[in-house]
């Protein structure tokens, strides 16, 4: 039986996505950063519009021009590079979100204390290492906080699987440490995820059990995390 979706189930709801990856100075012209694109967030934000949500996309650092089809479709942007101006855009834009989703890559460390002039090299001269801090981790503090009454709090886990563990199994230990209401977990590497069109992911809840998986498109991915997102927002 095939369940025709609501048109626009997600009218009214104002959702906040974030997209893309953050960046941290080492000096004015050099940064640690991450390889992703953005892609899935743009998706996650086109695909809340088509179903009638309010759209605030929190852009960080996207590749190419991703942003024109989603200002063109009326979401709100906000372009941001650091960890700090995400969580800032993010925690302002989540006062009146029902739903935030944490689709960004977001820098685990930041160094220090950059300095203001360029970093030169010195002939003959090895260089000074480079002291990082840990960030906050914004997705674990919405979940915390919850800035909105019954805002649903969703999280990405790219993940590799090691000797520790499978990609699934880092995934449900981060969904119990995290606890954000849906964590969705996706395999990442030089050829999956990151950049690519096509991603496959795992939804787990807050306990790390799987409530749904999705194979194909970005925009395939995004409708069945706001479908995992309206499954447990309605009940
Ligand atoms: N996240 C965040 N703030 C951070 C780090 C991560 O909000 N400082 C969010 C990401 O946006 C994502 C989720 O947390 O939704 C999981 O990110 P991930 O990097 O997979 O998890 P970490 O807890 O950073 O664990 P690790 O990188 O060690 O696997
Ligand atoms: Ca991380």
């Amino acid at each position: 039986v095939v369940e025709a979706r609501p048109a626009a189930d997600l009218a009214g709801r104002h959702v906040v996505v974030s997209a893309g990856g953050t960046r941290e100075p080492i000096d004015p012209v050099r940064f640690i950063g991450n390889r992703s694109s953005g892609r899935q967030g743009v998706a996650l934000a086109v695909a809340a519009l088509a179903r009638g949500a309010r759209v605030t996309l929190v852009a960080a650092n996207l590749a190419g021009d991703l942003l024109a089809p989603v200002r063109a479709r009326g979401a709100e942007v906000v372009e941001v590079s650091t960890t700090a101006e995400l969580r800032s855009a993010v925690r302002g834009a989540a006062t009146t979100a029902d739903v935030v989703v944490m689709a960004a890559a977001v820098a685990d460390f930041r160094p220090v204390a950059p300095p203001a002039a360029k970093i030169k090299k010195v002939a003959g001269r090895s260089p000074a290492p480079i002291e990082l801090v840990e960030n906050p981790d914004v997705l674990a503090e919405l979940a915390a906080e919850r800035l909105r009454v019954g805002q649903v709090v969703v999280g990405f886990a790219a993940e590799t699987g090691d000797d520790d563990g499978t990609v699934l199994e880092h995934g449900r230990a981060k969904a119990r440490r995290k606890g954000a209401d849906l964590l969705v977990v996706n395999a990442v590497g030089h050829a999956v995820g990151f950049g690519t069109d096509d991603n496959e992911v795992t939804v787990v809840d807050g306990a790390g059990a799987t409530v749904a998986t999705a194979a194909g498109s970005k925009r395939v991915v995004a409708d069945a995390v706001w479908d995992a997102v309206t499954s447990i927002s309605s009940t």
